[in-house]
Order: structure tokens, then sequence, then C-alpha cells
């Protein structure tokens, strides 16, 4: 019985899942998640408290990329286990009192969800009792537009994310989506991809290496280029 509660209270959607759906409270209003997002990618991302420094440090980062992500049709959306009151104030600090490595003023416009009975971040798997039974870790979803969970990353409370990471995560995904290719390691748009995707069945290296700007390092492991400019037009939102 224990087990079971714990599975229930904890645990953890998965890759492929469609995303546990919630209504809340927010600093834009109600949230009904995640069918208002439907068509657009999304990322929900927990941080364990308000007014606390690392945390801080990434509403502002996010909040200064949240027009880079629109452009690739990805809108944000924040969550802590503090309530409405705080989160306003919060907000309202960052925007009036913080400067910080050249970003102030800053407007944080994406929603922040209300969570103080700790039953989104349950479902979603950020409250992880080794690290905090009382606030949420850096957990990070991000979500395409049939609101299928695509990647999950988890960060301890200590450490701080990386923004252009994620960019780079939501960027990827779409392009292997759009052109049916894998991404390699640190891949960036212009970079060669992998092609077939991992997991699909191999196809004669000789087949493969006759077609024009393809290469192959092994039977397994070929690519081929995809130029920046056909990555961009594919996933800029027109
Ligand atoms: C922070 O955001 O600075 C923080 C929050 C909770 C625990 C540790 C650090």
């Amino acid at each position: 019985m224990e087990t079971q509660n714990m599975t229930e209270n904890f645990g953890m959607p998965r890759i492929g899942d469609k995303a546990p759906a919630f209504k809340a409270v927010t600093t834009q209003g109600p949230i009904d998640f995640p069918a208002q997002y439907a068509g657009s990618w999304v990322i929900l991302f927990s941080h364990p408290a308000d007014f606390t420094p690392v945390c801080t440090s990434e509403f502002m980062t996010f909040a200064k990329m949240e027009e880079q992500f629109a452009q690739v049709n990805c809108k944000l959306v924040g969550l802590s286990v503090d309530g409405l009151y705080s989160h306003i104030a919060w907000l309202r600090t960052i925007k009036e009192k913080i400067e910080y490595k050249g970003m102030k003023d800053v407007e944080v416009r994406f929603p922040l969800v209300e969570d103080i009975t700790m039953e989104v971040a349950r479902k979603y798997g950020m409250i992880q009792p080794g690290e905090s039974s009382t606030k949420a870790v850096r957990a990070v979803f991000v979500i395409d537009p049939k609101g299928i969970i695509r990647a999950i990353i988890y960060y301890p409370l200590s450490l701080g994310r990386n923004f252009d990471e994620l960019y780079r995560v939501v960027v990827a995904l779409q392009t292997a989506d759009a052109f049916s290719v894998a991404t390699p390691a640190d891949w960036r748009p212009g970079d060669d991809v992998i092609v077939p995707p991992a997991g699909s069945c191999g196809v004669a290296r000789e087949r493969m290496e006759g077609q024009a700007d393809m290469h192959c390092y092994d039977w397994f492991f070929c690519t081929k280029k995809l130029p920046k400019e056909q990555v961009l037009d594919a996933i800029l939102k027109k």
C-alpha cells in the first residue's frame, strides 16, 4: 500500500506519454494545460521557490529569450509550489529592482502556475523527496503540438539551467520531425544530421553513400548535410 501511494504521489510521466492535464491559476489568468497549447510546442518548467537567487537568474534569462522561443512556435509555462501573490510580488521585484548580467526591467510575460497543493508538481514528478519534499526540483518538460512529452530534463535545486541548451533541444526535435533525421552530439542548425533515424532498420552503406551529401563512418553511422537555411525555413514561424 505504501509503495502504491509513493508511485501515485511521485510517479513521473515519461517521454512519449501524453502530458498530464491540469487546470490552475497563473500570473496570466487561468490555464487549461496542455489543451490550450494544442498546435504549439510548450516548455513546462518548475522552479523550487520564488524569491531565491538561482530561480531569479533563470526567470530573467528565460523571459529575455521568450521571443526567441516564440519564433520556433514554443511557449513557456513556469510552476512552483508558491502561491499566486508570492509569484506576483516576486515577478514585480524582478522587474522593478533586479539588474543582473546586463538584464534589467525584465518583465516575465509567460504564465507562472500557482501550485500550493503540489497537485501538479506531484503529477509531473517534480517533487523528488531525496532532494526536497517541500519544493519542486528544476524540471523541464518539452511538449509537442499534439500534447506529447518529447524531452524531460531534471536539475537539482542548486544548479541553474542552460537555456541555450533548452532552445537547442526544441530546435533539434523540430528538425528531427521535419526532416526524419536524428541529430548527433552537440548538433546545431547547419551541422550534419544522422540518417536514417536511430532505431530504424539499417540501409546498406553502399546505397547510403551513393547519395549526394551523404557520408558513412561505418554501416550503422551515416550523416548527410542539412543546410542551416533549410532548417530555419522549416521551423521558424512564418
Ligand atoms: C535558488 O533558486 O537560489 C535556490 C532555491 C532553492 C534551493 C536552493 C537554491
